[in-house]
């Protein structure tokens, strides 16, 4: 797993092995912490390898295929904030499409086989018409964050084209929220974070003074901007059967796209009210203005990841801010 250290990554670590797969996670720790490998250490009971990577060092990378036998690899190595991209883009084409690159090039080298790729529903842009299905049309991105993730998928797609033994899974990640219900593992934002549920836990726990509610006149039934927000053991689990398709077989493309979401959206209000009352807590918010850059509405249609992958999002909203609420107060 590159990029296994972190939020998505160590999730889905753990649930790859309690499938029964042998993991090997490769991180350079850049955004990500031990505290997390320790944490899949402790809930799995497995003494996971961990091996500290730059996977943008093809020449550090190779000696983990040196090392390791493995026949799939997941990449979620990549920077993913999407205001710092708009200032450092440099950093996000450099950081982002370099490690991937030299995934594939090393698992066409090495004879390895299958690759997830981390991608996200930010490829839709903003969609003319909801729920979005992998048909909806990529619209053109809006920072080059965005626009990393679909020049990913074209790379993965096409290397996946001219390398007849290989094949490639690009899941479009909705909003990844919550943590494991251990709370052994979760988000570990560095700084004041930008994403709304982690403001909100740290709003929450005294950390920040207000969590700022960027708009509420959208044209959405409450002003509030809406976002399918998909529990991060359920994204984990995702994976686990995108790798059991290609090793099983079952692919019908060897370049495939799945969304990964519940299929519901949900309003901001809506999720600062779900964490108050599921949490028994009050949280100090106000309204701020739009946040630039972002899209007013998606939700995924996730109606083939249901059928062709066997897999659901089973998580409630409730569950998934309780995990959320239980990890905060672990930090
Ligand atoms: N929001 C607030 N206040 C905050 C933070 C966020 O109101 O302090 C709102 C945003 O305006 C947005 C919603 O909460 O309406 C969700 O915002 P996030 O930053 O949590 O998530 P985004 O939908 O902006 O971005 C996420 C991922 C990206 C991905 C994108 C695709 O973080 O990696 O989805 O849409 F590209």
């Amino acid at each position: 797993m590159a990029g296994g250290a972190g939020y998505i990554g160590s999730h889905t670590a753990v649930e790859l092995i309690g499938a029964g797969y042998d993991v090997v996670i490769v991180d350079n720790l850049s955004n990500s912490e031990m505290r997390a490998v320790e944490g899949v250490r402790k809930i799995t009971g497995v003494d996971v390898p961990f091996v500290e990577v730059d996977c943008c060092d093809i020449d550090a990378f190779r000696k983990v295929f040196e090392q390791y036998e493995f026949d799939s690899a997941i990449h979620f190595a990549a920077s993913k904030a999407v205001g710092e991209s708009i200032h450092k883009p440099m950093l996000y084409y450099r950081n982002n499409l370099t490690s991937l690159m030299n995934l594939i090039d090393l698992m066409h080298e090495y004879g390895r086989h299958n690759i997830v790729f981390s991608s996200s529903c930010t490829v839709y842009g903003e969609p003319d018409k909801q729920p979005v299905t992998e048909q909806t049309p990529r619209k053109p991105a809006t920072s080059p964050y965005g626009n990393t993730k679909q020049m990913s998928e074209d790379i993965l797609r096409d290397a996946m084209a001219a390398y007849g033994d290989m094949k490639g899974i690009a899941l479009r990640y909705f909003n990844p929220i919550g943590a494991h219900p251990s709370a052994l593992i979760g988000e570990l934002p560095r700084g004041v974070p930008q994403n709304l549920v982690p403001y909100v836990t740290q709003t929450a726990a005294g950390i920040r003074e207000c969590l700022s509610v960027f708009g509420d006149d959208y044209p959405t039934p409450d002003g509030s901007c809406i976002r399918d927000y998909i529990d991060v053991t359920d994204l984990a689990k995702a994976h686990v059967a995108a790798i059991g398709r290609m090793i099983g077989g079952s692919n019908k493309e060897r370049y495939e796209v799945f969304n990964v979401g519940t299929g519901r959206g949900v309003s901001v209000l809506e999720l600062v009210r779900g964490f108050e009352r599921v949490n028994g807590l009050k949280l100090n918010y106000k309204i701020a203005p739009r946040r630039e850059g972002d899209i007013m509405a998606i939700w995924a249609d996730p109606t083939r990841a249901n059928q062709e992958l066997g897999w659901h999002a089973e998580k409630t909203l409730d569950e998934t801010l309780a995990s959320a609420w239980k990890w905060q107060q672990t930090l």
